[in-house]
């Protein structure tokens, strides 16, 4: 029975060809295979190829120089319920995910495509400036790989149902095609950004929903100092499962932080039937965002221990006079932000460095935001002087944020 498990020499050579097209627009031959790798014989090169072939991944015409074909997510359910799928294979589907399937729409532009390594994701980081890495990785391996109690807060805005990241959505997105997302009308001339509708969450959808949390909660637990804070963004149909989840994990809920944001989610008559029933909205028009506040159970009797030992356990204040409110009212980020950072789920600079500012009490330590987009979480700790890590799956969203990053974290920040 053939295993749909990738080696990491299969995920090299896999990597190679795809590096090869996008930099060249050819396939490489066998030769140029044999000799990237220093191998003694084709042959070596042919039997990873059959391998490859047979895991779905390639389709070869037999006895052409350059005649392997990308078979893009052939086979992927079946290498997925391969019982020897690992670590490297899970990296393997996403960098086929994001290279493979969207490539016609990446072509024109030159990517660092080098592929996601398995181990020591801080070593890989790259250096925004001297506070701030970023790691190319999926968040949850990354995770596992860190040192355990190696940062002091969390501030993150993950996607809040998973299904709008997820490969076959997020092409359709960067297509102009929607899927998952509403792609509002032009109004006025204006265009506005896509949302996610959360309201298409199926059972199955929910049932992975609160795992993935429940996960992301363990790993809080694994990385975060005793007394750390994780400060986590969602939607107000989602937060009940997702920071329920967290907090079975074991991260202690300390409250909410509700954003005031008006958006264009909500408020709608029912569809088709908009002048039969003008005086209904199917839902509310939200106005409001939660944040989940949660904190790592503390290691010392006391906040002040605690704040003694780790520098961890309590918010920054805003000033000596005020403490940290649990409402911010801030509206959608515009304007040169967003044209620096196009990213479809951009947060604004303001409410991040109130947020971030507020997560390290003593105003020291190193901040993780864990699904990085494209770079504002990291952005705002380096424009208030503190140590970041970001951590993004998505190489398009890798490059935004090496572009954004100087201009974001330069903007001012109206009061
Ligand atoms: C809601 S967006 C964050 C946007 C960010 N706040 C900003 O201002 O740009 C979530 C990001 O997480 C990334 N992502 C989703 N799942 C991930 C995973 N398992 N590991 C790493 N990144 C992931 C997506 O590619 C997306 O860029």
């Amino acid at each position: 029975m053939i295993s749909y498990a990738i080696t990491d020499r299969q995920r090299e050579i896999m990597s190679f060809l795809v590096v090869h097209h996008e930099e060249t627009g050819m396939i490489a031959s066998v030769r140029e295979i044999q000799k990237h790798f220093g191998f003694s014989s084709s042959n070596a090169v042919a039997s990873h190829l059959r391998a490859l072939e047979q895991k779905g991944f390639i389709k070869r015409s037999i006895g052409k120089a350059r005649s392997i074909v990308f078979l893009l997510g052939a086979n992927r359910e079946r290498r997925k319920e391969s019982a020897a799928l690992n670590h490297t294979n899970r990296l393997m589907e996403e960098y086929v995910d994001q290279m493979l399937l969207p490539i016609s729409a990446q072509r024109t532009e030159k990517r660092d495509v080098k592929p996601p390594l398995a181990q020591n994701p801080i070593e890989q980081a790259i250096s925004l400036d001297r506070l701030a890495k970023l790691i190319h990785a999926d968040s949850l391996q990354a995770m596992r790989d860190m040192e355990e109690q190696s940062v002091h807060a969390i501030v993150t805005d993950p996607p809040y149902g998973l299904i709008e990241y997820d490969a076959g959505n997020h092409a359709k997105l960067r297509e102009g095609r929607g899927g998952v997302w509403r792609i509002p009308p032009k109004l006025n001339g204006v265009e506005r950004s896509p949302l996610p509708r959360f309201t298409v969450l199926g059972p199955a959808d929910r049932d992975r929903l609160v795992k993935f949390f429940h996960s992301l909660g363990e790993l809080a637990l694994r990385v975060l100092v005793p007394g750390g804070h994780l400060i986590i963004a969602s939607n107000p149909l989602l937060s009940t499962s997702a920071f329920s989840s967290i907090a079975e994990a074991g991260m202690e809920k300390r409250g909410e932080i509700i954003r005031l944001v008006s958006t264009l989610r909500g408020g709608d008559r029912p569809k088709g039937a908009e002048d039969a029933f003008p005086e209904v909205s199917v839902m509310p028009r939200s106005c409001w965002e939660p944040w989940g506040l949660f904190r790592k159970p503390l290691s010392e009797r006391t906040v002040k221990l605690n704040l003694e030992r780790w520098g961890t356990g309590a918010l920054r204040r805003p000033s000596r006079d005020e403490p940290f409110k649990d409402v911010l009212e801030c509206s959608p980020a515009r304007g040169a932000e967003r044209e620096a950072a196009p990213h479809p789920s951009i947060k604004p600079q303001k409410l991040l460095r109130m947020l971030v500012r507020a997560s390290l009490p003593m105003g020291k330590g190193v901040v993780l935001d864990p699904f990085a987009g494209s770079g504002s979480t990291l952005a705002a700790a380096s424009a208030i002087g503190y140590e970041s890590i970001g951590i993004e799956r998505d190489l398009g969203y890798i490059e935004m944020a090496k572009r954004a990053f100087v201009t974001l974290k330069s903007l001012p920040v109206p009061a």
